[in-house]
C-alpha cells in the first residue's frame, strides 16, 4: 500500500492525511474480495524500515493501526473474516499488540476471507527470526539439523499457515519489492501500478485480477 504520503502533500495536506485516507482504503478492497474471488488478502502495513521516519509519522500510523482494529473489528468478525498479523510485535507497543491478539481470537473461527496485516514486517528480518528459532529447536534437540530443506524453514515463518501469495501488487509507480514476502513471493506475479493507494479502487483491483487470471504460471516447469 504505497503513496500515501504523495498522495496527501499533492493535496497540501500532512502524510497523516493520506495515512487515513490510505486506511479507508483497506476497509473497500477488504470487502470487494469476497466478489472477486479472493480468499487470502495480505496487506503491507509498516515495514522494519519504517521506523526510520519522523517520530510524529511512526506515532501517527500506530495510533491508526489501534483506531482501525477498534473500529473495524466487530464488522470484520460479522463478515467471515479471519485476521491474522505478521512481522516482529517485539517492538510494538502492548497496547497494539493486545489489540491484535484479541482481533486474532475474535475472527479465529472465520474462514470466508484472511486478511493479513502486515506490521513492524520485513522479510529479511521474518527469515532472521525463523531462523533463530529453528537453531534453538536443533540446539534443544527437538531439529535434526540434517532434515532441515526449505519445506522446514518455512514451517517457521510467521506465514506458516498461509499459502504463497499468487499475485503482489505494489501501488504508487515503484518497481521494487521493500521486503515484502521475500521468501513466500518466489513463485508470485507481480503487478506495479502508478495508482496511489488512497486511489486505489475496487475497481481497479478487480482489472488487475482479471489481467492475472490470463497469465500463465509455470513454475519454472515448461508447458504446451
Ligand atoms: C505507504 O505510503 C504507507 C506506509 C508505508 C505506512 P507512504 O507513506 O510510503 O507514501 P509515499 O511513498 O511517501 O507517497
Ligand atoms: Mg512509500
Amino acid at each position: 500500500m504505497d503513496g500515501n504520503g504523495r498522495w496527501a502533500q499533492a493535496r497540501g495536506k500532512p502524510r497523516l492525511f493520506g495515512h487515513q485516507a490510505g486506511g479507508r482504503r483497506v476497509r473497500e478492497i477488504v470487502e470487494s474480495c469476497p466478489e472477486l474471488g479472493v480468499k487470502y488478502l495480505t496487506v503491507f502495513a509498516f515495514s522494519t524500515e519504517n521506523w526510520k521516519r519522523t517520530q510524529a509519522e511512526v506515532a501517527g500510523l500506530m495510533t491508526l493501526f489501534k483506531r482501525y482494529i477498534v473500529k473495524e473489528a466487530t464488522a470484520l468478525r460479522d463478515h467471515g473474516v479471519r485476521v491474522r498479523f505478521i512481522g516482529d510485535r517485539v517492538r510494538l507497543e502492548p497496547k497494539l499488540v493486545a489489540l491484535m491478539d484479541n482481533l486474532e481470537a475474535l475472527t479465529a473461527g472465520n474462514d470466508d476471507l484472511h486478511l493479513t496485516i502486515a506490521i513492524n514486517y520485513g522479510g529479511r528480518d521474518e527469515v532472521a527470526r525463523a531462523t533463530r528459532r529453528l537453531a534453538l529447536d536443533v540446539k534443544a534437540g527437538r531439529l535434526d539439523p540434517e532434515t532441515v530443506d526449505a519445506e522446514t524453514l518455512a514451517r517457521y515463518l510467521d506465514t506458516f499457515v498461509l499459502p504463497d501469495p499468487d499475485l503482489v501488487i505494489r501501488t504508487s509507480g515503484e518497481a521494487r519489492i521493500s521486503n515484502f514476502l521475500l521468501w513466500q513471493s518466489a513463485y508470485s506475479e507481480y503487478e506495479f501500478v502508478d495508482t496511489l493507494w488512497p486511489d486505489f479502487t475496487k475497481e481497479i483491483f478487480a482489472e488487475i485480477l482479471e489481467n492475472y487470471s490470463k497469465r500463465e504460471r509455470r513454475f519454472g516447469a515448461v508447458t504446451g
